[in-house]
């Protein structure tokens, strides 16, 4: 298939209108996008990505109007989480409306929706005239893209356009926090954290699944955000004997040289470089990837979380 490059919003949203699949930018990473109304191109997103049936999507939205159209209504709890963090890195997950296939949600009477602040995703999202289901744009199990240009290494070819923009401020995935019931959970972390949804809804909790209930967040029971290289978590202790083909991502420099290094000037800054600089040890042909580990307040725990999972694949 051929891909459409383009820097147009207008243009990419035209591909959606006739049901086609466009990888787009966020303040996060970057989604896979389709029309949520349009179950064939949907299917394909699930084709391309090689996602399991069971992993549902979030419906990404340019206006409140269009979080009624997919939601069975708009409780207490979710709207203080909307008039705090719309549009931004924050997924509120509700009853879903009858208009909303099971396809989208993986059969969960469930849906999760989205307002991303970035400009140019706006500015799509507004054209497209239609709420936009999009998972990250990563083969799954994958690191999620940051970059347009990582979009292409798994996509080129497979999907319709790509709406190119810069490298992702945010650099991991939206905060999940499932309103369905009187205690908001939070599911996944992500740039808004536990403590700055609390001090919003008073009784937010974390949601620590018991085994064998799993169900209220089906996609952190898949494979995640894994390079091919092997990651560790860098003990300060840790003899390492080879460091040729060995790399470090961290705020400090070890006292080893590393064939790659990436050291950040701050916690924002790791956690905007993490899921690229996965992806590039992958084309340097590293090894081992070790992984500093960070203070987990603010962004600090959706990063140690992103990193734990990719160690433990
Ligand atoms: O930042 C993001 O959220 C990015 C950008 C593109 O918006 N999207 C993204 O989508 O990360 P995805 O599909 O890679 O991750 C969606 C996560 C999964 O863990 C999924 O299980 C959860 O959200 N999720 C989606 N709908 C849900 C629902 N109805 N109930 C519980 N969890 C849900
Ligand atoms: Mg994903």
């Amino acid at each position: 298939m051929d891909t459409v490059l383009t820097k147009s919003p207008e243009l990419a949203a035209e591909f959606i209108r006739n049901g086609g699949i466009v990888a787009f930018p966020t303040e996060t990473v970057y989604g896979l996008g389709a029309n949520v109304f349009n179950a064939r191109a949907i299917k394909k997103i699930f084709k391309v990505k090689k996602r399991p049936g069971d992993n549902p999507l979030i419906a990404h939205v340019a206006s409140v109007d269009q979080i009624k159209q997919l939601t069975s209504g708009i409780n207490g709890r979710a709207e203080k989480f909307i008039n705090a963090f719309f549009p931004g890195p924050l997924t509120i997950v509700l009853h879903k409306s009858e208009r909303v296939s099971n396809i989208a949600t993986a059969g969960l009477d469930t849906i999760g929706v989205r307002m991303p602040r970035l400009e140019i995703a706006r500015e799509f999202l507004s054209a497209c005239g239609t709420p936009v289901v999009a998972p990250s744009a990563n083969i799954s199990g994958r690191p999620s893209p940051t970059t347009w240009q990582s979009v292409a290494e798994d996509m080129f070819g497979k999907i319709e356009c790509f709406l190119q923009g810069d490298m992702t401020e945010i650099g991991l995935e939206s905060t999940v926090v499932d309103c369905t019931e009187e205690t908001p959970l939070l599911l996944r972390q992500g740039a808004i954290s536990l403590e700055e949804l609390q001090a919003v809804v008073a009784g937010t909790k974390l949601h620590l699944p018991a085994t064998g209930d799993l169900i209220k967040s089906p996609g952190l029971k898949h494979r995640h955000y894994s390079p091919r290289a092997k990651v560790r978590i860098l003990d300060r202790d840790l003899q390492i004997t080879d460091t040729d083909r060995v790399a470090f991502i961290g705020l400090k420099k070890h006292n080893e040289t590393f064939k790659r290094e990436l050291i950040c000037d701050s916690i924002d800054e790791y956690a905007h470089s993490l899921y690229e600089f996965f992806r590039k040890c992958d084309r340097w042909s590293i090894d081992i990837i070790y992984c500093e580990p960070v203070e987990e307040k603010g962004i600090g725990a959706a990063l140690m979380d992103r990193i734990r999972r990719a160690a433990q694949s």
